[in-house]
Order: C-alpha cells, then structure tokens, then sequence
C-alpha cells in the first residue's frame, strides 16, 4: 500500500518511523512518504497561506503549492488515489471506514492548517487528476491541523495490513471489531495487594474453561458497551441475540 502525507510540518509525522508502522515501513508492507508543502512554494518566503475572501478571521491554504504538490504525487505515484481530507467537517472516521480505507492502492493525506485549504483545490484533484476526495473527521471536536488526525488514521489502517500486527488474532477481539468494546484484561499476579487493598483477577479466568471463559469475555464486552456507547448496542445485532438488561 503506498501512503503519501503532505504537511508544512513534516517533522510531526517522524512518529511514523517508529513502532509497528515504522516496522511495517522497513519490512516493505507499507510505502510511506512524507512531503513539505513548502517545497512547492516558489517565493522567498515559502508563503503557503493567505487572507480569505469574503472576509473573516483566520487564513487560507493557497491552491498554487496544494494543486503543485498534489500533481507531484500524482506523477510518482501514478493510478487510482484517494485523496483524504482531515476535518472537523469530514466524515466520521471509524472502524468500519478504516477496512474500508486499507483496500485501497493509493491514499494521500493532505493535512490542512489554519482555516482550511482553498475548495478549488479538491476540485482540481477530482477532475485533472482523477482522484477520489474524501474529508474525513476524526470527531466532534477541533485540532490544530491534520497532522494528528493522519497519525491517528494511518496507524488504524496501518495495521490492518496483512503481516503488520504479528499476531492476526488480537485484530478480531478488540474494541469495535464485531460492534462491541473490548472486554477487561488482567495478568499475573492473579492475587494483588496496594494500600492495603487486595484485588483479585476474576476467578472465572483462571478456571481453564475455555467455553465458560468466552462466554463471560461476551457478556463483558455487551455489559461495557451498554454502559459507555449504550449507541452501538442499539444498532448492532446483539441487542435481540443477547437480550441484554441495559437499563440504567
Ligand atoms: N483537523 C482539525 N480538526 C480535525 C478533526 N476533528 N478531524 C480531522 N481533522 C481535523
């Protein structure tokens, strides 16, 4: 999977070189480049922003270095692309955007600063270069810029991929996959004392029966989500299934 990332500040994605993404760069699984926007600036100061018109407060990215840098990508990377967008105004990113996103050859990443990107930037990528252009929203709240958001969806896509989380089995049984959270986890000691408060693992977990195990395991991850995201039960398939007694 090739990634592209394009940033005036190229240095807040270095996060990516280390860790599993960083891993998966080395090991061939993910092709990732980072480009300083400013580089497709062609004055003095590298300007990248301006005052908007129509006035307001703030200031807007210039289409010049945006439309520059986007054709750039588009000549080393040639092909179907995916241009994502992070905004507070985008669509919500989740799991299921995430499996959806981690099928796809190319995606670049154009983060955003200041009051956003100039509008006919998209539009030049969705007709001269042929790419699909997706805002997407981390959630209902606002950054600084897109770089945090890219960190955050390039890790969740990242590891996705085939071969970039060693043990494939711990992507099925975690928050969200299947539509519920996660169930609690302990480790050794089973038996633990601080401030004079002695907490035990449930016993149920130590009892070597699988069956009754994930049965339990089930009817935590139902319990926690209806009493954090009460929403996604209400949606899911579990509500009938499990008859569940959510009420508060
Ligand atoms: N940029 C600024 N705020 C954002 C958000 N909530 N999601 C994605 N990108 C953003």
């Amino acid at each position: 999977m090739r990634l592209d990332v394009i940033s005036i500040f190229p240095e807040y994605l270095a996060a990516l070189d280390i860790s599993l993404i960083g891993k998966a760069r080395r090991d061939g699984l993910i092709d990732l480049v980072v480009h300083d926007l400013r580089d497709f600036t062609h004055d003095r100061h590298r300007t990248v922003d301006d005052t908007p018109y129509g006035g307001g407060a703030g200031m807007v990215m210039k289409p010049q270095p945006w439309a520059e840098a986007l054709g750039y990508v588009d000549r080393l990377a040639p092909g179907p692309t995916r241009l994502i967008v992070p905004t507070p105004s985008g669509r919500p990113f989740t799991q299921t955007f995430a499996r959806e996103l981690v099928h796809e050859p190319h995606l670049v990443f154009a983060c955003g600063r200041y009051e956003g990107i100039d509008e006919r930037v998209y539009d030049y990528a969705a007709t001269d270069l042929g790419w699909n252009v997706t805002p997407v929203s981390l959630g209902d709240y606002v950054l600084n810029g897109g770089e945090v958001a890219v960190l955050a969806m390039v890790e969740a896509i990242g590891r996705l991929i085939p071969g970039v989380v060693g043990n494939a089995e711990s992507l099925v049984e975690e928050s969200h996959e299947g539509g519920l959270l996660e169930y609690p986890v302990y480790t050794k000691p089973a038996h633990w004392e601080i401030d004079g408060v002695a907490r035990e693992v449930p016993p149920i977990l130590l009892s070597g029966n699988h069956s009754a195990i994930a049965k339990w395991r089930h009817q935590q991850r139902l319990e926690r989500t209806a009493a954090r995201r009460p929403d996604l039960l209400h949606t899911s398939q579990f509500m009938a299934a499990d008859a569940i007694d959510i009420t508060p």
